[in-house]
């Protein structure tokens, strides 16, 4: 039986999300992205969350990473400040298996606990259907689609928009700016 953790993102976790990364934007639809990150730009950009303050998990199975999950800034206006866009991206050897589920669950308890108050899904590709479901498990609500929005592999391709509440959402008037919280 394999052990899984579920822990904060270390630089030395990098390679590995670049690997995972890089099958998902060479394979994949979920990214629109069609150029792979190299290690020196997955590094910057988790620099970039990390100075922001945001959350970034790893799963290990055995001590190995096998996937990762972060929250990033939705849009960098000010206003969208409470609100984040997530990611997830598993090793396609281990999908369904509860883990994806498990690193958005520990993402959204430690989202809430900075102080975000809503979380969006751009989930490329209306077909996703392992995205669609996972987050639908997670409790993001179903928001629309944006048809043909993107061209990848030959073909058009939609964005499906999800979106969960964090904490008191919108029942509450946010305490302090959660960029300054913890990390
Ligand atoms: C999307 C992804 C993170 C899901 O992670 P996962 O570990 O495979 O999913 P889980 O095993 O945790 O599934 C949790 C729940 O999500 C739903 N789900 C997951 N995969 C599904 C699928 N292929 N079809 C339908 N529902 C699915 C189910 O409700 C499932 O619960 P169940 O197995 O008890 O029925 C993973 O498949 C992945 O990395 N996909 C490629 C990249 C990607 O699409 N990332 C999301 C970008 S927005």
């Amino acid at each position: 039986m394999s052990s899984l953790e579920i822990r904060p993102t270390a630089a030395a976790d990098l390679p590995a999300n670049t690997a995972i990364y890089e099958h998902a934007v060479l394979y994949g639809t979920a990214t629109f992205e069609l150029i792979p990150p190299d290690l020196a730009e997955m590094t910057r950009r988790f620099d970039g969350l990390m100075d922001g303050g945001f959350p970034y998990f790893v799963a290990t199975l055995d001590g190995r990473v096998v996937g990762y999950a972060y929250a990033a800034p939705y849009r960098p206006r000010p206003a969208y400040r409470f609100t984040v866009e997530n990611s997830v991206y598993l090793q396609p050897a281990i999908h369904r298996q509860g883990i994806g589920l498990k690193l958005m669950q520990r993402l959204i308890t430690e989202s809430e606990a900075r102080g975000y108050r809503q979380m969006i899904a751009v989930i490329g590709d209306s077909a996703n259907a392992g995205s669609i479901g996972v987050h639908a498990k997670c409790g993001f609500q179903m928001i629309g689609t944006h048809p043909n929005v993107g061209f990848k592999f030959g073909r058009w391709l939609d964005t499906v928009m999800m979106q969960r509440t964090l904490g008191e959402g919108a029942a509450m008037l946010p305490a302090d700016d959660p960029a300054g919280a913890r990390r």
